[in-house]
């Protein structure tokens, strides 16, 4: 343990699994303890398979093996009170708040004309509404404790369209303005509100069938990784299919850190260079 986040507390939501579990052992590696809030369980209109109470809990026990504290709790970050409730439960158990994580997040596809209004809705109210939430439950805590750090975790989404998930990339540019704005409203009280964007990340949200037959549509049956692979590749400018989710934490932790002291209303691309091919 280096301890960059020594003695410091971090929120992260969707830590179940994938980037925010990442974070959270990341995190964790370097001192932080833990609240880790997820849904544990499926939302309507996504067909990708959901996370597990048992997911969370192997969150919580790579945590306490990394050697800090985890509080889990499962709610819905639609649920404003709900993520409040459980916010301010972590906030009590460990002392204090530093650092936010707005990281739950779901994926389904559409064309944009196409779209079912249900997905659309869902889409906006957990990739959008969720992080707002996430970050009005964290923000009296930071400025309780007299600053912090937020990372949102977007997507080259919120940097540029792509075919097939208009409301995905509406929702994650609407982060970004969230973020701005936050980061304007909140530099009088020293916090610091950041967005990373990942390219596509090794996590369950697209090692799934859903995710890989839109990829391969000439194959009319469900790709092998190996199958997916090539073609993910060829989003990239580095000669990577994807990135780890391990990847996505270190930016965070980065940006969560001192060392980004003077790191505010950023877009840090995670990108292997997505952006700008
Ligand atoms: N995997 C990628 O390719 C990729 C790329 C760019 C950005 N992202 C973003 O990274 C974030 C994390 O994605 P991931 O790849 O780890 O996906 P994942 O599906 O592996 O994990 C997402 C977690 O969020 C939780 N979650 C979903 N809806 C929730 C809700 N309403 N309330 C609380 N928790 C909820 C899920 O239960 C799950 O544990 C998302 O915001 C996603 O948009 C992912």
């Amino acid at each position: 343990m280096s301890g960059r986040l020594q003695g410091k507390v971090a929120l992260i939501t969707g830590a179940a699994r994938g980037i925010g579990r990442a974070q959270a052992v990341r995190f964790a590696q370097e001192g932080a303890d833990i609240v880790a809030l997820d849904v544990c369980g499926p939302v309507e209109t996504v067909i990708i398979p959901p996370s597990s109470p048992a997911d969370l809990d192997q969150t919580a026990a790579l945590v306490t093996e990394a050697g800090t504290r985890a509080h889990i709790e499962i709610v819905d970050v639609r649920d404003l009170a709900g993520v409040q409730a459980a916010t301010d439960r972590g906030v009590e158990r460990f002392g204090g708040l530093d650092v936010v994580c707005a990281t739950a997040g779901i994926t389904s596809r559409g064309a944009a004309l196409e779209l079912d209004e249900d997905a659309w809705r869902t889409m906006l109210e957990v990739n959008l509404t969720g992080v707002w939430h996430t970050c009005r439950a964290g923000a009296p805590h930071l400025i309780a404790r007299g600053g912090g750090a937020m990372v949102l975790t977007n997507s080259i989404a919120g940097l540029r369209g792509l075919v097939g998930v208009a409301h995905y990339a509406a929702a994650k540019h609407g982060v970004v303005g969230l973020m701005r704005s936050l980061a304007n409203e909140l530099a009088p009280h020293n916090v610091r509100v950041n967005c990373v964007h990942p390219t596509n990340v090794d996590t369950p949200m697209i090692q799934n069938d859903a995710v890989r037959c839109a990829f391969r549509p000439d194959l009319n049956r469900a790709p092998t990784r190996t199958e997916f692979a090539e073609a993910a590749r060829n989003m990239n400018m580095l000669a990577v299919p994807w990135i780890d989710a391990v990847d996505v934490a270190n930016a965070a932790l980065f940006l969560a850190s001192d060392e980004a002291r003077y790191i505010t209303a950023a877009t840090l691309p995670i990108d292997a260079g997505a952006t700008q091919l």
